[in-house]
């Protein structure tokens, strides 16, 4: 029979796909560098298996479909797997139909008839690490060893025990049931009691002690903690930031763990916090030669753990396809709660004759299947990166992203945080991004794919203007976020300014709540606190729930709101840092509101309680154009208050100036001195640089005169600072 002849295009796209997924196993296996999310891996594999399966004559023997996957990485020693590593199907139904399509097959598979007892399976996470291999002879453990091609692995057995959670030795003595630690049944009705199906779970491991095997080779997945993870991470972090050339965040646990395995540096992996599950075996001592005799899946896990193998105590026996559902279903729930990453749910059929019975295809037994959840990473590109204005003025730089379906949505932006995430992750318009998004979270850009950067791709640079209302954007010492000084006029942060400005506290406007700043915004009616005063009452009842009493009545309160005081006015303007007592601080300082708009920092330094910050945001504040003119427009309007002097002041002839004072003086201490000059308005400062305006130098002065020479400031002696105070200088 001849086949049909294969369609260039199918060819080629055959030949495309081998090269793609080629290059992602080396960059996956090897490298431990992944260019491409899981799912995006899959994807690509089963549209190869497709067209292989519809075209035979595609399928060569170097396809990916052909092997397991993976490479020796050279530098390990070889380890031949006994019994090969195996891998699982996987079911990308993400409904319930998985479960119920996997049990439909098994059920055909054994030649049930409708009427036959539910099958009995073992449930269990899907952790998402890697799958390692633990052989111990008379329960020493010998040898460990990664999956590799799934024929042959790589000794990494040192590295293995680095990891405190595997046992070096089994114990022989099995502890005493600690009670929850069980595991549990999807549902508990349905274990005791009831027909277990085609699954007769022994009770003999709960009973008699059981010592290890001659030969038992343990499977399970090494992984990461999510906190053990972030900490790693954060120190990292911090060794990079104090220069370390050789290393690196991990983008992701998996990463992390896969990472530290494979290190070949064996003081590396001591550092890297791993864990490990226990969920399979390989090669075990037949009963016939004086090993155990199982009968099934989950007897072998409770030995497993009686011989001091951490087993998670999430694995399940369930009954049918249903128990199946719920399990797949309160996971995908619980999920992001777990304390490490999973990435989806294997279902096992439980009795181990049944397993035998249903053997095996090429690359995965028939008797299990990975269920997965959507994933919560994918590849996508970035289309711009815009800005957003939050309420209070913070600006955000987000991604927009190609639309892509991730953690179950279809995601458009992911937030870069601040400036320095931003610079961080090095992301750029049209760089190729794995984005994330788990559970409720927001979505996040996880990292940069580097090598599908464009030439053109410009570094990115928070903007200095806020992009909605042009004010200067500034950041402030120790903050990470840019704010947007335009509080007043700035549309982003109109609402929250009127309501701030509006409350009991500041302009104090009776019956104007949220719910009608939130209309009057939207309409369009206010846009700026001006805007409020220049209400009518025809633009007021047009407003919805709005009767004409109601409106009369709040533009009263308005009218009555704008006899106010000039700390409550101040106050109201919304300036950062500005809050009741400071507000206060300043009118009884300045006494007039010029005085404050045109203030230096220096001078609002002099204010007592003001520091630096304060100062240098109510500078920032008035200096803005536009929030000056809000300020004139509310005047205008009507809004007043009764303005004092301010009060006479000792001058301060040296405010800003800054002065060092060294050697001995010939009739003041240096404390006399220190407190004439700051009853002057002068900083006095322990070194001499630059910035300093005049040295004071007396007796046996040192290396400050000598350098106050060098750098040509002026030095004075005690007669000089005499006159210095006096303002004669
Ligand atoms: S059983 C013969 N059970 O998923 C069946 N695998 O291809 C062998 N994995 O990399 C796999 N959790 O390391 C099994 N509870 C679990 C698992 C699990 C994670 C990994 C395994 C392998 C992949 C399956």
């Amino acid at each position: 029979m001849s086949e049909a002849p294969v369609p260039a295009r199918a060819r080629e796209r055959a030949d495309a796909l081998r090269e793609l997924l080629h290059d992602h196993a080396h960059r996956y296996y090897v490298l431990d560098a992944p260019s491409l999310p899981d799912a995006e891996y899959d994807k690509l594999f089963q549209e190869l298996q497709a067209l292989e399966e519809q075209h035979p004559a595609l399928r060569t023997p170097d396809s990916p479909t052909q092997r397991v996957g993976g490479k020796v990485l050279d530098g390990f020693g070889k380890v031949r797997h006994k019994v090969p590593m195996l891998s699982i199907r996987t079911e990308t139904d993400i409904e319930a139909s998985g479960a119920r399509n996997f049990d439909a097959r098994v059920r055909r598979e054994l030649g049930l008839a409708e009427t036959d007892p539910p099958i009995g399976y073992v449930a269990e996470l899907k952790f998402d690490g890697l799958a390692i291999n633990l052989r111990y002879e008379h329960g020493t453990l010998v040898q460990a060893a990664t999956r590799g091609d799934g024929e042959i692995g790589e000794d990494v057995t040192q590295n293995i025990q680095t990891i405190g959670q595997i046992p070096l030795r089994l114990s022989t003595v099995r502890p005493e049931p600690v009670e929850g630690s069980a595991p549990t049944p999807v549902r508990p009705e349905l274990v005791e009691g009831q027909a277990r199906g085609a699954s007769t779970g022994s009770a003999r491991t709960a009973s008699s002690p059981l010592p290890p095997p001659p030969v038992l080779e343990v499977r399970g997945e090494v992984y990461m903690r999510r906190d053990d993870f972030e900490r790693m991470n954060e120190l990292q972090r911090e060794k990079i930031a104090k220069g370390a050339k050789n290393e690196k965040t991990f983008v992701n646990p998996r990463n992390a763990a896969a990472g530290a395995v494979r290190q070949l540096d064996q003081a590396i992996t001591r550092q890297r916090p791993l864990s490990f599950f226990a969920y399979g075996w390989g090669e075990i001592t037949p009963p016939e030669e004086g090993g155990p005799a199982f009968e099934t899946h989950h007897d072998v896990l409770q030995a497993m753990k009686a011989w001091g193998l951490p087993v998670s105590d999430r694995v399940a026996l369930a009954h049918g396809a249903e128990d199946l559902v719920a399990y797949h279903q309160a996971v995908g729930r619980e999920r992001d709660g777990l304390p490490f990453d999973i990435d989806g749910v294997v279902y096992k059929v439980d009795n181990l004759a049944l397993q035998k019975r249903m053997g095996f295809v090429t690359r995965e037994p028939r008797w299990a299947v990975a269920h997965k959840f959507p994933a919560q990473e994918q590849v996508t590109t970035v289309e711009s990166i815009d800005i957003y204005v939050g309420r209070t003025g913070k600006l955000t730089p987000v991604a927009r992203l190609k639309p892509v379906f991730v953690g179950g949505v279809t995601v458009t932006n992911a937030t870069l945080h601040n400036e320095d995430e931003a610079r961080r992750k090095d992301v750029r318009v049209g760089d190729t991004v794995i984005v994330r998004r788990a559970g409720d979270v927001i979505p996040e850009v996880v990292a940069v794919v580097p090598d599908k950067r464009l030439h053109e791709a410009q570094l990115f640079t928070m903007p200095r203007l806020c992009p909605v209302c042009g004010s200067e954007a500034v950041r402030e010492e120790g903050e990470v976020d840019y704010r947007c000084t335009g509080g007043l006029f700035c549309g982003a942060q109109r609402k929250q300014a009127i309501l701030h400005f509006v409350q009991r506290r500041a302009l104090d406007v009776e019956g104007l709540g949220e719910k009608l700043v939130d209309q009057m915004v939207e309409a369009g009616i206010v846009k700026t606190l001006p805007d409020l005063y220049r209400l009518g009452l025809v633009a007021l009842v047009a407003l919805e729930r709005m009767g004409e009493k109601s409106a009369q009545n709040l533009l009263a309160g308005l009218e009555q709101s704008k006899k106010t005081t000039l700390p409550r006015f101040l106050y109201g303007l919304g300036i950062r840092h500005v809050g009741e007592t400071t507000a206060k601080d300043l009118a009884r300082y300045f006494g007039r509101l010029d005085g404050v708009m045109d203030a230096s920092p220096e001078q609002l330094l002099e204010v007592p309680d003001v520091g630096p910050i304060v100062a240098e945001s109510v500078h920032t504040f008035f200096q803005q154009p536009h929030n000056r003119e809000v300020v004139e427009q509310l005047r205008a309007c009507g809004v007043h208050w009764e303005e004092g002097e301010p009060p006479v002041r000792a001058p301060k002839p040296l405010a800003g100036k800054t002065v060092v004072l060294t050697g001995t003086l010939p009739t003041l201490t240096r404390d006399e001195a220190k407190d004439m000059l700051e009853a002057a308005g002068a900083k006095v400062a322990g070194s001499v640089s630059k910035k300093t305006d005049y040295v004071v130098a007396g007796a046996e002065a040192g290396s400050k005169l000598e350098k106050a020479q060098a750098l040509g400031v002026a030095v004075l002696d005690e007669e000089g600072l005499q006159a210095l105070l006096k303002g004669e200088l």
